[in-house]
Order: C-alpha cells, then sequence, then structure tokens
C-alpha cells in the first residue's frame, strides 16, 4: 500500500493525486497517446483506466497504421519498435470477384505508404513509455463519474481498490471508447448522433501461418467479402463477412478456412497456408459520429465519439488524427495561452472523421455482399470497381484516403 498525495490508500506501483491539469478517461490507444504526448510537452496527467492491463493487452485490434499514425507516434518517443517490426507496404489489392487490382500507395499518393503494425503492438509500446517516464496510468478505476464540465474546475470521481477517489482537474480528455462514461455525461439534447449498422459482421482469425501474400488482398466474392492481413511474415490475420447471429463456437478452424478459401481468387486460396488460431472473434459493422466532440472542459477522441466499420482500417488512425488536434489545443493553451485550437477542437477533428467515415462507409459498401440491395445494387458496386480499375483519378483519390488524409 502506498500513500497518495491526496492522503489516500492505493494498491499498486501509482498513487493517486488530488489534482492534475489534463484527466485523460481510458487508457486504449487514444488515451495513452494523449497522455504521452502531454507529458513530454510539460503538461500533467492522469490516465484512469477501467480494465487490467493484461487485459487492455490482450485485445486484438487492426493493424494499419496510416504515415500520420507513424508520424506522430515517432514524435511521441513510441516508434522505435514499429520502425524495427513494422512492415511498411507501398501497395494494396483489391480483388473483385475475381478481377485483381493493385493500387501503388506510394506511386499514386505522392510516396505515403502504410505501416502494417498491430495496434497492440503500439498500446504495449506506449504503456512501456509511460512507464519509463513515471507516468501516472490507474488501472480498474470503477464507476469513473465526470462533474462539473461546464465550469472551469471539472473533477472525476472513481472507486479505486474499494476506495472512492477524486481527481479536480482543467481539461477532461474523453478517450474511453464506444461503450465509455465520457460520451453519456453529455446532455442528451446537446450531442446528435449518426448511426449506420451493416447487416453483417466480420469472422476474423489470427493464426501463426505465414501470410498469403506480401500486400493485404481486400477481397469481394459472391460468397462475401473476405480480407487478408497480417501482423508479420510469420502471423496472418483473416476475416469473412459474416451474418450477425453466427456464433464464434460454431466455427472450428477447418470451417473457417474452407470458408475464407471459398471466398478467394482460387490462386490466391492455392497458396493458402492454414494452421490452428491464436484468436477468433465476431465482430459487427457500424459508422457512428457524435457531434460536437466537445462539452464544455471535456473533448472527445477516438472510439468514444465516432467508431468506422473496419474496412480501410480507420478506427485507430482517425482515434490519433484527434489526439493530434487535442494536443495542439491544450499545448496552445498551456504554453501560450492561446485557447483558439481548443476551441476549434471538434471542428478540426470532426471534418476530418467524417472524410474518413465517408472512406470506411464507401469500401464497405462496395465490397462486401448486400442480397438486400438487389441486382441494381450488385451493378452499382461492379460500376465503382469498374472506374476504380479504368480512372487513374479514381485511384489516385483511393490512395490518398487509405494512406491517410493529411491533418
Ligand atoms: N472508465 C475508464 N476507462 C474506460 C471506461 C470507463 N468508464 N470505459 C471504457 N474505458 C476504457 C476501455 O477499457 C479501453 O481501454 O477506455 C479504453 C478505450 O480504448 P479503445 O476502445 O481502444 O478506444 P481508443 O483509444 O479510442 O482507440 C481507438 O481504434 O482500431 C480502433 O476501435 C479500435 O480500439 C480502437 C480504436
Ligand atoms: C487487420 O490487419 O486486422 C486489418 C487490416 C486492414 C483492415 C482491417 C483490419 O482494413
Amino acid at each position: 500500500m502506498t500513500e497518495g498525495p491526496s492522503g489516500s490508500l492505493s494498491a499498486g506501483a501509482s498513487a493517486v493525486p488530488a489534482r492534475t491539469q489534463v484527466l485523460v478517461i481510458g487508457g486504449g490507444p487514444a488515451g495513452l497517446l494523449l497522455s504521452q504526448l502531454l507529458h513530454r510537452a510539460g503538461v500533467d496527467n492522469v490516465v484512469l483506466e477501467r480494465r487490467s492491463r493484461a487485459y487492455v493487452l490482450s485485445r486484438i485490434r487492426a493493424g494499419v497504421l496510416e504515415q500520420g499514425t507513424v508520424d506522430l507516434l515517432r514524435q511521441a518517443g513510441v516508434g522505435a519498435r514499429m520502425d524495427r517490426k513494422g512492415l511498411v507496404h507501398d501497395g494494396v489489392e483489391i480483388s473483385f470477384h475475381n478481377r485483381r487490382l493493385r493500387l501503388d500507395l506510394a506511386g499514386l499518393a505522392g510516396g505515403r505508404t502504410v505501416t502494417v503494425y498491430g495496434q497492440t503492438e503500439v498500446t504495449a509500446d506506449l504503456y512501456a513509455a509511460r512507464d519509463a517516464m513515471g507516468g501516472t496510468v490507474l488501472h480498474e478505476a470503477e464507476d469513473v463519474a465526470l462533474h462539473d464540465l461546464e465550469s472551469a474546475s471539472p473533477f472525476a470521481t472513481f472507486t479505486l481498490d474499494g476506495e472512492t477517489h477524486r481527481i479536480d482537474c482543467d481539461f477532461i480528455a474523453g478517450c474511453d471508447g464506444f461503450h465509455g462514461v465520457s460520451r453519456r455525461s453529455i446532455p442528451e439534447d446537446r450531442l446528435k448522433l449518426f448511426e449506420l449498422v451493416y447487416p453483417f459482421g466480420w469472422l476474423g482469425i489470427l493464426a501463426d501461418v505465414p501470410p498469403v501474400s506480401d500486400e493485404l488482398i481486400y477481397a469481394s466474392h459472391e460468397k462475401g467479402f473476405a480480407l487478408c492481413s497480417m501482423r508479420s511474415s510469420t502471423r496472418s490475420r483473416y476475416y469473412i463477412q459474416c451474418p450477425l447471429d453466427e456464433k464464434v463456437g460454431d466455427w472450428s478452424d477447418d470451417r473457417f478456412w474452407e470458408a475464407l478459401a471459398g471466398h478467394l481468387p482460387a490462386d490466391v486460396a492455392a497458396r493458402l497456408v492454414t494452421g490452428p488460431s491464436i484468436e477468433k472473434s465476431i465482430a459487427p459493422l457500424r459508422s457512428f459520429v457524435a457531434e460536437p466532440m466537445r462539452h464544455g472542459r471535456l473533448f472527445l477522441a477516438g472510439d468514444a465519439a465516432h467508431i468506422v466499420p473496419p474496412t480501410g482500417a480507420k478506427g485507430l488512425n482517425l482515434a490519433v488524427s484527434d489526439v493530434h488536434y487535442l494536443f495542439e489545443g491544450l499545448v496552445a493553451h498551456y504554453a501560450a495561452g492561446d485557447d483558439q485550437a481548443l476551441e476549434r477542437y471538434s471542428e478540426r477533428a470532426l471534418a476530418r472523421v467524417w472524410k474518413a467515415e465517408r472512406f470506411s462507409w464507401w469500401m464497405t459498401s462496395t465490397l462486401h455482399s448486400f442480397p438486400e440491395t438487389g441486382p441494381f445494387g450488385a451493378r452499382m458496386q461492379r460500376a465503382e470497381f469498374d472506374y476504380l480499375a479504368t480512372s487513374r483519378a479514381a485511384q489516385a483519390a483511393f490512395a490518398e484516403n487509405y494512406a491517410g488524409l493529411p491533418y
């Protein structure tokens, strides 16, 4: 047990301070990155995370980093392992009912590439960096409640090791994901919610087998969508489109591999190396945006404010661009007493969010099977692919979006 500055006793390495400048709710990638950037800029902050560190680090999420994400991770001093282990991809493949198209990202998007490096690794690097700097991340903080958000002195209350605590602060960063408390702390009549729920999910598998291709393949097939991705030259990540009522337990590894092969062009399926899964899960697909991303002294960032379907891998990248804008605003406030960037945070973040929402929605709509849209819908998908396959302008637009729009 340690004695905290607030006089409270808490188990574990971190004592609970009575006050901080920025209180960050959520220790996922958005919260940890913001915490790391702020600490390096001399802004005091505390992260409150509901789960254990082991739990956070066991979550398997997407793994494609835009150039801007790579740059910001480096700026935050957490780029070393990513630079060693990440796979730089300068192209991506789309297969549409067995027609193939390789998009040369680097050539089409002015040299911009993407880096394949799992979100789980990004999170692990951020935790290591927070530890190295002596950052305060309080895990298993339960019943977090936010108070006085419209005043100049907001605070949060929570329970840790059975004791109630209070932390006062200047600002609260709501980085606690879609199911977090931050967005729900904003009065309903102050938020506008936009949502589209897709009538299917993705069944994903992680396996220690070499990837079927050096580059990602997004495959549209009459049986449904499939994605061939990877984490390294020996670890693959594959997904297939599945009905929402599927149960993971009904999917043996053999059943998954057989279904995946059936969703891929024959030559790709023939090269597929199969093996036992390390993880298997089903994720529903949704598009969601909450506007504005600010309420008084509470600023939302990442999944707390928006969700994209995984097609295009924009989720983590959007969380990082939010953090970029929020960090700029907070630093301008503390370093120069200038609140203009904070005032514009929601507007700037949302402008980029909506463009990523559009791209993710477009990729999802073009490549998945939607029987309910009938033959007209199927012809629209084919026309989208034809246009992409035959127009350099369309390819440049794809590459610009896939590699990531500028901040
Ligand atoms: N109090 C404290 N922490 C909370 C609370 C709460 N009430 N509710 C949720 N959290 C924590 C979660 O346990 C999680 O660790 O907030 C964190 C939010 O992390 P993410 O869900 O990973 O969201 P974010 O950091 O915005 O990352 C963006 O990109 O690839 C996408 O969806 C993917 O995780 C992803 C995201
Ligand atoms: C992944 O590797 O998990 C992944 C890659 C690209 C996507 C989505 C997920 O669009």
